[in-house]
């Protein structure tokens, strides 16, 4: 369980990037923290691996006040992939980058090697093993930041803003590991302003503005309320402006598939 309480934070130069922010999340919830630029979506994120500390407040991991654990200690049960994660990288080669952090966890040998060809694999970097992490693609570099967590395996994955710069392809790839990491029992915590690839996920979604929550529910529940959305800055997903201009024809504004659509509407047509 993820517990802020009261939390506020003020930033050295005395911008509030928190107010007042209440949260509770389960393990193995997939939440993504929706909010227009500045909303304070990164700022929340640093607070669960104990980066950034409530200047009011607390935060709670599993019960442990980030304020009495090193980043260290959070480190093991939080993984973070922020936005520039791939900025720092530091290893010879794909390999050595992915397997450091497990190094200093000190997992034997034998759990290293299969966790990084796992990972390496199912990321499709396995060929690029020996290359150095330098010389990655935009977007193999962003691929290999998440294998290093991947690989890692904490119980709570924090993404920061994980489409960003993003093809198709790849935010299919992405919409593939954080499914896995469900099912896995893992919690994930992503940020993100692209509202067709959480639309798509479904997660439960927790809206931020000025440094507040302004909302928080499912997917289906939050993304039809076209005022809140708008109150954010937020254009609602393309499904469901579509079925709120079918009100007139008895369709609801819901989050559904084209397929899910149009089968409604062929049924009304039919009647
Ligand atoms: N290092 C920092 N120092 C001072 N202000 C910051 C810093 N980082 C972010 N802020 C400010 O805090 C607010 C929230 O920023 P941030 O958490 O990055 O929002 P988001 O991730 O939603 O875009 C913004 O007003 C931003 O300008
Ligand atoms: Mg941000």
């Amino acid at each position: 369980m993820i517990v802020f309480e009261n939390v506020e934070y003020v930033y050295p130069n005395g911008v509030k990037a928190l107010r007042d922010v209440n949260l509770r999340i389960g393990e193995g919830e997939v939440v993504a923290i929706m909010g227009e630029n500045g909303a304070g979506k990164t700022t929340l994120l640093k607070h669960l691996n104990g980066l950034l500390k409530p200047t009011k407040g607390r935060v709670l991991i599993q019960g442990i006040d980030t304020k009495e654990a090193t980043v260290a200690e959070l480190s093991r049960k939080v993984g973070i992939v922020f936005q520039n994660a791939e900025e720092m990288f530091f290893s010879g080669s794909v390999w050595e980058e992915t397997e450091f952090a497990l190094r200093n966890f000190g997992f034997s040998e034998d759990v290293i090697r299969r966790r990084v060809e796992w990972t390496l694999r199912f990321m499709e970097l396995w060929n690029y093993k020996d290359k150095s992490p330098f010389m990655l693609s935009g977007g193999e570099k962003k691929r290999l930041a998440l294998s290093v967590i991947l690989a890692w395996s904490p119980e709570i994955i924090v993404l920061d803003e994980p489409t960003l710069g993003q093809d198709q392809l790849q935010k299919e790839k992405m919409m593939e590991v954080i499914k896995l990491l469900n099912t896995q029992g893992k919690t994930v915590i992503l940020s993100s302003h692209d509202i067709e690839f959480v639309a798509e996920l479904k997660p439960r979604v927790i809206l931020m503005k000025g440094g507040k929550i302004v909302g928080d529910g499912p997917a289906e529940k939050i993304m039809v309320d076209l005022e809140l959305l708008e109150s954010c800055s937020l254009i609602p997903p393309q499904m469901v402006q579509l079925t709120s201009r079918l009100e007139f024809i008895g369709i609801e504004a819901k989050l559904a598939s084209p397929e899910d659509i149009a089968r409604d509407i062929m049924e009304r047509i039919k009647s």
